[in-house]
């Protein structure tokens, strides 16, 4: 027997436990060893019942995602279960912790299934472009339902033990000191009441006479929420053909499907989404081990709406935070819109108001310069700045930080263009500050660009990189540039989305296209939102400075200057009703935009939408590679993780980097070469690192 599964006896119990950590993923030596396990069982003539479970912190979390795209090898789990199914001895499976994909599937072909309180129970393989494909879309519907089925499926959302139970899927849920206990009372209890046993591929009852319009129905309202995916409706087609087909036909027909989603780029992509966003906190470089500083107390500066934001953060999972500004009409702003966002929060369900208060407790406003607040300095922890991005002012609240924290405090800016070795040369301890650069709405969004200056030390980036992980947002490790990593490449998004309206495109094509290829919004709708005015101010301040690669005065700048700043004020590029979060076309706009191409004497000329896409999406890729080059971004998923994570960058196309390679980059550098002809302008000059690996015959993937 192998070490990943071992077979041992308690009393009339043989025992089957799996040992193969983190998650207990069903590896091919899992397969084998649980096939051997099974077999010794059957052989032990003093086991009357078996159990199976784990060791470790949870149930078996699925198959071994790390073995996809590999060919497949023997034994498959769909034979792994079949012959658990069919023991002549019953199994019970002991649950604890996470019992997901095929896990579960694996738990649904034993006799009983037993699970600790709080075990949460599921099948995810939707969220990574699959289908579960080891009987799952067989056996859950008979157990729990058809339309309880096709939700689980289809949103692979996990139900916990007493749901589980209510809804046929579990036989029991066990207040034991362990799974094993739990399994254990459970098949003494079989083994005295001499419980039949029915397997789930035997149960009809609750998938006969299913209404047939169920499933045109259910794909509708898939269609309105994931349009672009693919494999929810290979879930539909797989749980529909447990309806329809006898139980082994059904078991073929999942398989197809499986194998269908398996080949598809979505789950490519999804697989890289979810494996890159783990990899993305092991920075390189960073030793293993290096010290985690303290993170008891908090204090921000700067009560606006990003300030606000990042204070709910860490009062989310119970830090103290002193939110600090000079004015009190700030402070007192600040407050409501803190609890509004949290009430927001109740009226969805996801917070209740006795835990609204205690969040509200921990966040404690405070004005500069006032005894209370210069001891909360004092004090803190980290002490993250979030104030107007101005250099001057974050130079001297810098100064004066280095002047009343205590020695070891973590000293962080959320600038978003300023540069962090200027702000950390205002301090006689560099190495303390760091960029911890939140995306709007803080609380809300996954990203944080943690920006390591050239001096920052290894246990200060540790510990900014382990408190991204504890407030739930995906950190990933940036150097020192304008805009850093995502902002850079969103600007030569933005210029190129400008640029083809200024030559014959409409906002909502651009947008549109941009929509089409999975963003949630396109760069226009998404300027509105943020407010034309930042991206103005921005552009202006890019100008007077003289940068060379500032844009020159469009068409968005002088709807920005006319005081239209988008959703905030019911019009920006589009317009909108009163309160209302629709972009309209706008005439006006129009109109504004043909007086801009008159001035500059264009003739506005048809726009396809496959030069949106390139031009948009390619200059980003362009851009993106040159951030390797410099070091700003250590590996390319970096760079994917921070556009799934902060810019909507469709998850199942992997990110632009991965996406990138899944193009191929010799048909991207003809493309980026052909618009540096035809349109000039240094951002469209070939990187040269996409120009070598298209050369080489290489991918971002092999860097
Ligand atoms: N296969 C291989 N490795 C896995 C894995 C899996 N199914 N699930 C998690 N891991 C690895 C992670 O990559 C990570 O590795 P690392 O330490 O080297 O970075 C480690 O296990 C710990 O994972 P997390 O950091 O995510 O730990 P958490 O405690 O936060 O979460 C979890 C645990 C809830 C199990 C979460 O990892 C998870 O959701 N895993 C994926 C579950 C899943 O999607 N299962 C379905 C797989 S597809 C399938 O079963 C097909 C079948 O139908 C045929």
């Amino acid at each position: 027997m192998n070490n990943e599964v071992r077979y041992a006896r308690e009393g009339r119990t043989g025992v089957i436990t799996v040992n193969f950590p983190p998650v207990n993923a069903l590896s091919v030596a899992v397969r084998a060893g649980l096939l051997e396990a099974l077999e010794a069982g059957l052989e032990d003539a003093d086991a009357e019942a078996l159990v199976l479970t784990t060791a470790g912190r949870t149930f078996i979390a699925g198959a071994d995602i790390r073995e996809f795209g590999k060919p497949p090898q023997s034994p498959i789990l769909g034979d792994v279960i079949a012959r658990f199914e069919a023991s002549p001895k019953p199994v019970v499976a002991a649950l604890h912790g996470t019992a997901l994909g095929g896990g579960l599937e694996l738990a649904l072909g034993c006799a009983f299934r037993v699970a600790l309180p709080g075990t949460k129970l599921g099948l995810p393989e939707v969220k990574l472009g699959l289908l579960p494909g080891a009987g799952g879309t067989q056996r859950l519907p008979r157990l729990a339902g058809v339309r309880k089925a096709l939700e689980m499926i289809t949103s692979g959302d996990p139900v916990d033990a007493a749901e589980a139970l209510e809804l046929g899927i579990i036989d029991a849920v066990m207040d034991a000191p362990s799974a094993l206990e739990a399994g254990l009372h459970f098949a003494r209890q079989v083994l005295a009441e001499k419980r039949p046993v029915r397997p789930a591929r035997e149960r009809s009852e609750r998938i006969a006479g299913t209404d047939p319009t169920l499933f045109a129905a259910f794909r509708e309202e898939l269609g309105a929420r994931v349009r672009n995916l693919f494999s929810p409706f290979r879930c539909v087609d797989a749980v529909e053909a447990a309806c329809t087909l006898p139980f082994e036909d059904g078991l073929k027909r999942e398989r197809a499907l499986f194998l269908e989603c398996m080949a598809s780029p979505q789950r490519a992509g999804l697989i890289h989404a979810f494996l890159g966003e783990r990899e993305v906190a092991k920075v390189p470089g960073l030793p293993a081990g290096t010290p985690i500083r303290p993170l008891r107390s908090v204090a921000v500066i700067g009560a606006g709406t990003m300030g606000g934001g990042i204070a709910m953060c860490f009062a989310n999972i119970g830090i103290p935070v002193t939110l600090l500004d000079s004015g009190r009409e700030a402070l007192d702003k600040s407050e409501a819109a803190i609890r509004r966002a949290y009430e927001g929060m109740i009226r969805k369900d996801r917070l209740t108001s006795v835990e609204m208060d205690s969040r509200l407790t921990l966040i404690r406003p405070a004005l500069s310069g006032q005894a209370d607040s210069e001891q909360a300095l004092a004090e803190a922890d980290v002490i993250v700045e979030a104030v107007f991005e101005d250099l001057v002012v974050k130079r001297e609240i810098f100064a004066r930080l280095d002047a009343v924290c205590k020695p070891g405090a973590i000293l962080a800016t959320n600038t978003s263009t300023l540069d962090v070795n200027a702000i950390a040369a205002a301090t006689h301890r560099p190495q303390d500050v760091v960029g911890l650069h939140f995306f709007s709405p803080a609380n809300v969004m996954r990203l944080l660009e943690v920006v390591r200056a050239e001096h920052t030390a290894d246990d200060v980036l540790a510990t900014a990189m382990a408190l991204a992980k504890r407030i739930g947002k995906v950190g990933v490790p940036v150097g020192v540039c304008y805009g850093f990593v995502g902002n850079r490449m969103l600007h030569q998004r933005g210029r190129e989305a400008i640029a083809l309206v200024d030559e014959g495109a409409s906002p909502q094509h651009v947008d549109a296209v941009l929509t089409g290829f999975g963003f949630p919004m396109g760069p226009f709708a998404m300027n509105d939102l943020a407010g034309l005015d930042v991206g103005w101010r921005i552009r202006e301040e890019r100008r007077k400075a003289g940068d060379s690669d500032s844009l020159p005065v469009t068409w968005l700048d002088r709807l920005a200057e006319g005081g239209r700043f988008g959703q905030k004020t019911g019009a920006g590029v589009y317009r909108y009703e009163p309160g209302g979060h629709t972009p309209l076309p706008d005439p006006a706009v129009e109109a504004l935009v043909e007086e801009h191409r008159h001035a500059r004497g264009i003739t506005p000329r048809p726009v396809s939408d496959q030069e949106i896409q390139e031009r948009c999406l390619y200059a980003m890729v362009n851009e993106g590679a040159r951030i390797l080059e410099e070091g700003i971004a250590a590996r390319p998923l970096d760079i994917d993780m921070i556009w799934i994570h902060g810019y909507g960058f469709p998850a199942y196309r992997g990110g632009p980097m991965f996406w990138a390679d899944q193009v191929g980059l010799p048909g991207i550098l003809e493309a980026v070469r052909g618009f540096h002809d035809r349109l000039g302008g240094t951002h469209w000059r070939p990187a040269p690192l996409l120009e070598r690996l298209a050369a080489e015959g290489r991918g971002f993937r092999d860097l």
